[in-house]
Order: structure tokens, then C-alpha cells, then sequence
């Protein structure tokens, strides 16, 4: 194999000859020999925002996972393209909503329930083919930092939001509003009405599909409580995408750009316990040595479809297109990718 040492060195190379051409993001979960390279680095919502502006760049390599690349193809012009270095990096959570299953939920509902008012909402982390759907249906993309508020702006437009495809950010979103847990339930897929009752349908206001982050699940209410014995100075700080019992301890909550701030605006000798990826956790360790930062649990919760982006990978990629060769693209077809547009303009312009 390739010495990191030379595969960093061919990486800057290659991003020197495609200059202006190129624009390489990041998402906060890479590798560090990944990361590095970066020229614009974000959560989900800044990502998408920085691939709907640079509408002069013709390359979009996307370090990532499937889902971000689709949502840059989608926010796009035609003559763009965008590239994920391993195909092979999905989120298993976005896996978790397919279209059919949605579809078939929601006809299952419309014996209950009037469906013309029921308004989806799909976290980032879907399919295209979802949020297409959710387009089409009047409904909006959300992101891990403006959940609660896009959740807000679907109850203004009807009387239900069907929420996808994370329990736990739907969750923790409809709590942060105010909404009695009654008033919130759990589609099950697989069970008849989701394992639901009529009755429970009607008086819904938020019904969860039933997916979650591999990764985010690791962590424990026990954690925390660990943490809270071992050192009451430090303060805990978790993703949305925790399970509810876990953000009801920690001290914050948000998305990936939300706990970087935190962790960078607070006082040196600050002590942190930060419940997300790895990866992220080691950054903030290594820009902040005056800081004390822990992972909330004591396993490394790793990404292991983000780590999928290696920079052998990525190089692979760059090599390609400096021979005008197109390997790795990713492209929604145009028909999806208008309805999807339909929902995540509906969240950028909110
Ligand atoms: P954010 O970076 O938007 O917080 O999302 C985290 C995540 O799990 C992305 O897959
Ligand atoms: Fe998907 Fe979780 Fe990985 Fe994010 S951290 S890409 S939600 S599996």
C-alpha cells in the first residue's frame, strides 16, 4: 500500500490541478487524514447550504455519506457533479424508511385518519425516493439543528406530522415543543396501524417511524450518571439522535456544529463528556488541549459507513477526474430530484 505520507501528499497535488474546478466537503464525522483536506466542513444543514451556493464549481467530491451526496446532487445545477469516494458509505439509518414501507403506511393510515392533513417530515438522512415523497406531499426536510422548528412549521400547516426516519430526533424535537408524550407514538413497521390503536392514531400529533442511528443508540442514561458521579463539573453534551432517556440528563443537546461550538466558545479547563461519533470527539480532544474532553461512553462509538471514506479512496477519485474520467458519481434522476427540491427548499428558506 501507498504511505499516508505520500497519499497526503498526491491528495494536495491533485486538488492544486483541479483548482477552482473542485470543492471538497467534509462532514464532521470523517477521518482525520480525510478531514484535513477539506475545503468547506459542516453538519448536514451546512453542507447542503454550501453545495446549493457553489453553483461555479464543477466537481462536488462529497466525504460523506450516500444520502448528503444525493441531497448536493439534488441542490445542484445539471452541469455539476457530485462524487462519493466509496459507494459503499450509506447510513444505516437512512436505510431503515423505503418508500414502499412509507407508501404502505400511509394508505393504512388514511382509513383512520385524514391524510390531507397529515404533513411528513424526513430528517436529511433519507433517500431521495423519501424525500421526494415528502415533497410531493407538501412536507419538509429537516436537519439535526432545526428539527424543532421545521416540526413547528408542519403542525402550523396541518393537524399530524408523520416524522421520519429517526424515533429519537423526532422525539426529543416534539419534547422540546411541548408536546405531552401522549400525543406522540411510535409507528412500528411490520405491525398492523403500527402497533397502534385507532383510537392512539387520532389523538396523535407526531407519529415516529421506528429507525435510529446505529451509533447514537451506544449511548446509556448510565453514562451520564457516570460521569455525573465521577465529576460534577462536567457538563454533558449529547446529539439528538440519542435516545430521550440519554438527552433528558445531558446537560445540551444539537447537531455536530452545534456541540464544536460549545466545546470552542467554553472557558479553558472546561471538562466535557460528548455523546457522538468518534471521530469528532478525537478533533475536539486534539484542537482543544486546554479543554478536558471525553466520549460520554467509555466504547468508541464509531461511524463505520462514514469511516468507509478512506483517503486512498478519495485520492482515487481525484486521480480520475484530473484524466477526465468520471468514476463514483452520484446522480438522482431529475424527475425525483424535483420533488426532493420541493422539500428541502422548504427547509432552506424557512
Ligand atoms: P449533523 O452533522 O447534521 O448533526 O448529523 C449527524 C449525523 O449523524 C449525520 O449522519
Ligand atoms: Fe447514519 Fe448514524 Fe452514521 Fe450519521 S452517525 S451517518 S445517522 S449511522
Amino acid at each position: 500500500g501507498t504511505e499516508p505520507e505520500e497519499l497526503h501528499r498526491r491528495i494536495i497535488a491533485r486538488k492544486e490541478e483541479l483548482a477552482d474546478r473542485l470543492l471538497l466537503l467534509c462532514h464532521h464525522y470523517q477521518q482525520e487524514a480525510v478531514f484535513r483536506h477539506a475545503d468547506a466542513t459542516g453538519d448536514s444543514l451546512k453542507l447542503a447550504r454550501i453545495a446549493a451556493e457553489n453553483r461555479d464549481r464543477d466537481y462536488i467530491v462529497f466525504c460523506g455519506v450516500h444520502f448528503m451526496a444525493e441531497s448536493a446532487d439534488i441542490l445542484t445545477t445539471s452541469e455539476q457533479q457530485v462524487f462519493l469516494p466509496d459507494l459503499r458509505a450509506g447510513c444505516p439509518m437512512a436505510d431503515m424508511a423505503t418508500r414502499p414501507e412509507v407508501e404502505w403506511a400511509w394508505r393504512e393510515l388514511a382509513e383512520h385518519i385524514d391524510v390531507d392533513r397529515l404533513v411528513p417530515v424526513t430528517y436529511v438522512n433519507s433517500s431521495a425516493a423519501i424525500k421526494a415523497l415528502v415533497g410531493e406531499k407538501g412536507g419538509s426536510v429537516c436537519t439535526s439543528s432545526n428539527a424543532e422548528k421545521v416540526l413547528q412549521w408542519a403542525l402550523s400547516c396541518g393537524e399530524r406530522v408523520f416524522f421520519f426516519p429517526d424515533e429519537h430526533l423526532g422525539r426529543n424535537s416534539a419534547a422540546a415543543i411541548g408536546l405531552a408524550d401522549e400525543t406522540v407514538i411510535l409507528w412500528r413497521r411490520g405491525q398492523p396501524l403500527g402497533g397502534n390503536t385507532s383510537e392512539q392514531v387520532r389523538n396523535a400529533k407526531v407519529i415516529l417511524w421506528d429507525g435510529y442511528c446505529t451509533v447514537h443508540m451506544q449511548f446509556q442514561p448510565q453514562h451520564v450518571e457516570a460521569w455525573r458521579q465521577r465529576d460534577p463539573a462536567v457538563r454533558v453534551i449529547v446529539h439528538p439522535e440519542c435516545r430521550r432517556e440519554v438527552v433528558k440528563l445531558a446537560d445540551q443537546y444539537g447537531s455536530t456544529e452545534m456541540i464544536i461550538k460549545a466545546v470552542s466558545e467554553s472557558p479553558a479547563g472546561s471538562k466535557w463528556a460528548v455523546g457522538t461519533e468518534i471521530n469528532l470527539v478525537r478533533r475536539l480532544q486534539d484542537r482543544h488541549p486546554d479543554k478536558e474532553v471525553h466520549s460520554l461512553s467509555p466504547f468508541q462509538c464509531l461511524c463505520s459507513t462514514m469511516y468507509r471514506i478512506k483517503p486512498a479512496y478519495l485520492l482515487w477519485v481525484l486521480d480520475n477526474l484530473a484524466a477526465g474520467k468520471v468514476v463514483n458519481r452520484i446522480t438522482v434522476d431529475s424527475e425525483t430530484a424535483a420533488l426532493a427540491r420541493l422539500a428541502l427548499d422548504r427547509m432552506l428558506t424557512m
